[in-house]
């Protein structure tokens, strides 16, 4: 018998529905002993919601207020994806309504707003709360994760990753609440896709120091829906140029968000360079990962190789088929019920999605780093890290 997790989810928008998807094909899964149900959602807009009374069967109740979800005693644990000046509040009240919760980076709209959820899950420890963030769970981002673990890499040279899309380089899309300082924040393209970016470093202990940040917009308007235009306030485009210090290593580590990145598609990236190892994966090739060790005097050859449809855990999938973006959505709701089941100790695998420490160190670089653009100097990130 699976341990059924009654799940309320706040927000019936795209990654609301990516979530009903997982959930509706939980028997893609081998070997799990739990299982999540969406037994009530709620949307400001009620056709939204209409979506999972039509799709998802589980579906019982239909809220406009989020209050009344979390007054609802059959919901046990939520998933809230709402746009991001609304994560503080929202979340600050799930948390305190002791409904366990995944929520959606950035884990609020700036870094008070993050401080002040971080307040709340510190009051509450007994209320699990993690933060989505998906490619960490793709093979071959799990296969770097081990090469680390293993200590393979020898003295780190430089560390590069990254996410790109290209979708806002067309200046006729219309306008949304991510080209928008009030629903957005300031971070732009920082806090829209930096988490996933900093998901593995940080994971790694490769907490930035300081940072140079290059930060650019590029299309100034849109189309406004209504026909004129708006004005685009967000960035575009992030580069953040960082220094890392560990106990024992000090290096470059290159992050980069990217809205206008002309031919990528939900492209995430992670590239480690070492003395002793350097390997390399990309979602632009879901199936590879590269890697080349490297001993003295010895030849510097890249290895390519076909990283098998082999997920933290187990699926139907034989390993000789690809993974993608919705297996991977799979996978994080796996290691997220998994830990609100067995615990953080006891889990299947160790792989836990991203902790609220994780998204605190992540403001933490954003607001250096828009510090660093209005200055156009190094400005140092508080991030716990050696000075
Ligand atoms: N993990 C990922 O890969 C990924 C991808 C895209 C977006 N996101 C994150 O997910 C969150 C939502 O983004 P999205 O793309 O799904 O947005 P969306 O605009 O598609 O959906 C947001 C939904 O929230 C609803 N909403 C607004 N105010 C509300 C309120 N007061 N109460 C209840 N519902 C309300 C909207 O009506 C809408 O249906 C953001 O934090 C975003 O950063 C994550």
């Amino acid at each position: 018998m699976k341990k059924v997790i009654r799940f309320g989810l706040i927000g019936c928008g795209l990654m609301g529905r990516e979530f009903a998807s997982a959930a509706a094909r939980w028997c893609h899964l081998t070997d799990v002993d739990f299982e999540p149900q969406i037994v009530a959602v709620c949307d400001a807009n009620e056709s939204a919601a209409q979506w999972f009374q039509d799709n998802v069967p589980s579906v019982t109740q239909a809220y406009m207020d989020y209050r009344d979800l979390l007054s609802d005693p059959d919901v046990e644990a939520i998933y809230c994806a709402v746009p991001h000046n609304l994560h503080e509040q929202i979340y600050i009240d799930i948390i305190n309504a002791g409904k366990h919760l995944l929520g959606e980076k950035p884990f609020g709209i700036d870094r008070k707003a993050n401080e002040a959820i971080a307040e709340a899950v510190r009051r509450n420890p007994h209320v699990i709360v993690r933060s989505s963030s998906e490619f960490p769970f793709f093979p071959g981002a799990q296969q770097i994760v081990k090469w680390v673990n293993e200590g393979r890499f020898g003295r780190i040279i430089e560390v590069e990753a990254g996410f790109w899309h290209s979708s806002d380089l067309d200046p006729t899309k219309p306008i949304n609440w991510k080209r928008r300082i009030d629903t957005n924040g300031e971070y732009g393209c920082m806090g829209d896709l930096g988490l996933h970016v900093l998901h593995l470093p940080l994971r790694f202990g490769w907490k930035p120091a300081n940072v140079r940040a290059l930060l650019s917009k590029i299309v100034e308007e849109r189309p406004d829906g209504r026909g004129g235009t708006a004005p685009c306030e967000t960035w575009d485009n992030a580069i953040l140029a960082c220094e890392v210090k560990t106990e024992d290593q000090q290096f470059p580590m290159v992050l980069s968000t990217k809205r206008i990145a002309p031919g990528h598609a939900n492209t995430w990236f992670i590239r480690i360079q070492g003395t002793a190892f350097s390997a390399e994966f990309t979602t632009k090739n879901p199936k590879q990962v590269s890697s080349l060790p490297y001993v003295a005097g010895g030849q510097q050859a890249w290895h390519i190789v076909d990283a098998p449809y082999k997920s933290a855990y187990g699926t139907i999938t034989g390993a000789i088929f690809e993974f993608g973006f919705s297996d991977s959505i799979l996978q994080m709701w796996a290691a997220f019920c998994d830990e609100l089941v067995h615990g953080t100790q006891e889990m299947t695998q160790p792989f836990t999605c991203a902790t609220p420490e994780e998204a605190l160190d992540s403001h933490r670089l954003f607001t250096a780093a828009l510090e660093s653009h209005r200055t156009g100097t190094t400005a140092i990130v508080d991030c716990g890290a050696l000075a």
